[in-house]
């Protein structure tokens, strides 16, 4: 599932990747960091007359595969975006689904994860999700750790400004002067400072909102929204989006 070392890879390419040359994606020139709002599931559900958990679990499935596909297509990290601090607002029996359902996918997919090389983080405030779900994603983060591969962003308990103001607050602790705090004093206490910012950003299910995600690393990061609902979205799309992306001319606000 993750990508392989360099050194075993030179020259070769997955058959993902040969499918994105064929339609028109220049390897040498994708996004190192995709992060994705994984919107629309409870739309899909509901327009087939089904529980909105169920969009969920059929949710959860697209993201196997998008995270295997971004993997083998040479993406260096995936964020995704799987509750925010916001959900915590849905009914109690969505809530608790999205508990179990994560929880649950954590314990299943360790073995495949670790076996994978895939490096999985959790950012968000860990400290306040329930108990069982919490040991499961502290155990997936812990186990794959020291995989090479792919890094897989989970965002559980996230929220862009909650992660701003734990900067912050990292900042007032360790007493740095005000004359010392910069962009790179605060970037620097982020959730996961050590990697690229998103340069590509895509939402399903059409809204034109950030939702609170990934603020402060979005600030030159593209946008690709798709009216595809997350249960749906699939290669083709992951395609879609990095040939929006390399169509692109980014500036970083030069001309
Ligand atoms: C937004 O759709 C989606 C979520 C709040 C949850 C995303 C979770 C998954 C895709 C399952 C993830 C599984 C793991 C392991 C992270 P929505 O419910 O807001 O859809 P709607 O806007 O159509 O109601």
């Amino acid at each position: 599932m993750a990508k392989p070392d360099k050194s075993r890879t030179e020259g070769l390419t997955t058959k993902v990747q040969e499918r994105a040359v064929a339609a028109g994606i220049d390897l040498d020139a994708l996004p190192r960091h995709i992060a994705i709002i994984m919107d629309g599931n409870g739309r899909w559900a509901k327009k087939q007359g089904m529980q909105r958990l169920i969009g969920h679990a059929q949710g959860y499935r697209t993201l196997k595969d998008v995270l295997l596909c971004a993997s083998n297509l040479g993406i260096e990290v995936l964020t995704v975006y799987g509750f925010s601090a916001e959900n915590w607002r849905r009914p109690d029996d969505e809530v608790q689904g999205l508990m179990k359902l994560i929880g649950n996918a954590a314990r299943t997919e360790l073995a495949d994860l670790v076996r994978n090389n895939v490096q999985t983080r959790i950012l968000g405030r860990l400290e306040e999700i329930p108990a069982e779900t919490r040991r499961s994603l502290q155990a997936l983060a812990d186990s794959t750790r020291a995989n090479t591969g792919i890094v897989f962003n989970l965002a559980i308990n996230y929220g862009g400004r909650a992660e701003i103001v734990d900067a912050v607050k990292k900042i007032i602790d360790a007493e740095i002067p005000a004359d010392r705090v910069d962009e790179e004093a605060i970037s620097m206490r982020l959730y996961a400072p050590d990697l690229p910012e998103p340069d590509l950003i895509v939402r399903t299910a059409g809204e034109m909102r950030w939702s609170n995600f990934l603020i402060w690393q979005a600030a030159y990061a593209e946008l690709f929204v798709t009216d595809t609902s997350w249960p749906d979205f699939g290669e083709r799309e992951l395609f879609d989006a990095v040939l929006a992306f390399q169509r692109r001319e980014r500036k970083f606000g030069g001309l």
